[in-house]
């Protein structure tokens, strides 16, 4: 049987793409399709937003207008990391790196760091012909933009040298230099003055990607750079691009938005033929994303939720947070009645799906 190998990765500014929540949806009609706007029915009432990390000039005109609405009747704007903090972003950065002296070189087995350098002045000469008319038009230069996002590579850590080789693939780099959605957003939140915030703490995303142990990421690096060898010797397509990830949520499609298929930053191995000790180790890193990733972190943000909404009983809260759905997998916080429609629970709150 082939299995699927689960990512859940991080994009340029790593925010990890995931929804608290879980429910059993009703079949979609045409009129409601890319609600990803859950309600806390409250007076005032509070939301929750589905957001994604593409740029938003792709979804925006999709988002319906009671998404926006809610967005701009909310006082309070949480995010998952507050992306306009300048804090939030160095700190991301060192959380990257690899401890003071050390060195890709030192640390990676000769082979892999071998492939790694050539894949990755591939990629520098590639780029120029990636970049778009329109890039160049903004002023995107591709010496510029490789540098922002693959300088400094040997000094990463590998798990993180796994992720960044994952979103420098052609696809991605067209997409470069617009704000993602949940960015976006939080630029709007700013300059609109709303009160903003985050529930969780950059080294609460970072450390759990750190904490795969080396037999793990070198395996994950393995696999991730024998798939872009694959791809630039055109013997493999990417089987599900950014585009597909575009066109599910613009379409509404939760049960496509699974983060497993979002592989533009995202590596999505499916292949059988793998040998069996390998296929145990994939299986193993899997399990290991599944509890810190998704379990571990769902019961976090949503008790931040929770306390939030509790401290602040009279503010109107707009939650947006990144649109990943496992369905029927999110354990202890799955209501325990899932026959009910519409209904979804975070450790003790009832979202409605807000209709159109
Ligand atoms: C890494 O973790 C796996 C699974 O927990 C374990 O089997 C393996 O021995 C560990 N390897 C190292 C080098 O610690
Ligand atoms: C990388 O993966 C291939 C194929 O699974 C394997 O033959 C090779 O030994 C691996 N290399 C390293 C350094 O783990
Ligand atoms: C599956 O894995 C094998 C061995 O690692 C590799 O040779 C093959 O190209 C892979 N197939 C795909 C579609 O990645």
């Amino acid at each position: 049987m082939p299995f699927g190998w689960t990512w859940i990765l991080m994009c340029a500014l790593s925010c990890i793409s995931l929804l608290i929540f879980t429910a059993v949806f009703p079949s979609l009609q045409q009129s409601e399709l890319n609600s990803f706007l859950w309600t806390i029915k409250r007076d005032p009432p509070s939301y929750f937003f589905g957001t994604i990390h593409v740029p938003y000039t792709r979804v925006w005109d999709f988002i319906p207008d009671n998404s926006k609405k809610a967005f701009q009747q909310s006082h309070i704007v949480y995010f998952e990391l507050d992306l306009t903090d300048p804090y939030t972003i160095s700190a991301l950065t060192s959380c990257q790196l690899l401890p003071q002296g050390e060195n890709l070189q030192d640390v990676l087995p000769r082979d892999i760091y071998r492939r790694l350098k050539r894949h990755l002045e591939y990629v520098k000469l590639m780029m120029p012909s990636w970049m778009t008319p329109d890039q160049r038009g903004k002023g995107l230069y591709a010496d510029y933009l490789f540098n922002a996002i693959a300088g400094n590579w040997e000094r990463k850590r590998p798990v993180w040298v796994m992720l960044m080789v994952n979103s420098l693939t052609e696809v991605d780099i067209k997409s470069r230099g617009v704000p993602v959605l949940d960015l976006y957003l939080a630029q709007e939140a700013e300059r609109l003055r709303k009160q903003t915030g985050a529930v969780e703490k950059v080294e609460e995303q970072c450390h759990p990607l750190n904490g795969l142990n080396f037999s793990q990421v070198i395996f994950a690096l393995n696999q991730t750079l024998l798939q872009q060898e694959n791809l630039r010797a055109g013997s493999l397509q990417i089987p599900y691009t950014t585009e597909d990830l575009i066109k599910h949520y613009n379409c509404g499609d939760l049960n496509s938005i699974i983060f497993n298929h979002d592989t533009s930053q995202v590596p999505n191995f499916i292949n059988a033929t793998l040998p069996p000790h390998e296929r145990i180790t994939a299986q193993e890193i899997d399990n290991y994303f599944r509890q810190e990733l998704i379990y571990k972190r769902n019961e976090r943000m949503g008790k931040r939720v929770k306390d939030l909404l509790e401290e602040y009983p009279d503010k109107s809260f707009f939650f947006a947070f990144g649109a990943g759905i496992q369905l029927g997998d999110f354990g202890p916080l799955t209501d325990s009645q899932p026959n009910l429609p519409h209904r979804v629970v975070v450790v003790g709150i009832r979202w409605r799906r807000r209709m159109m």
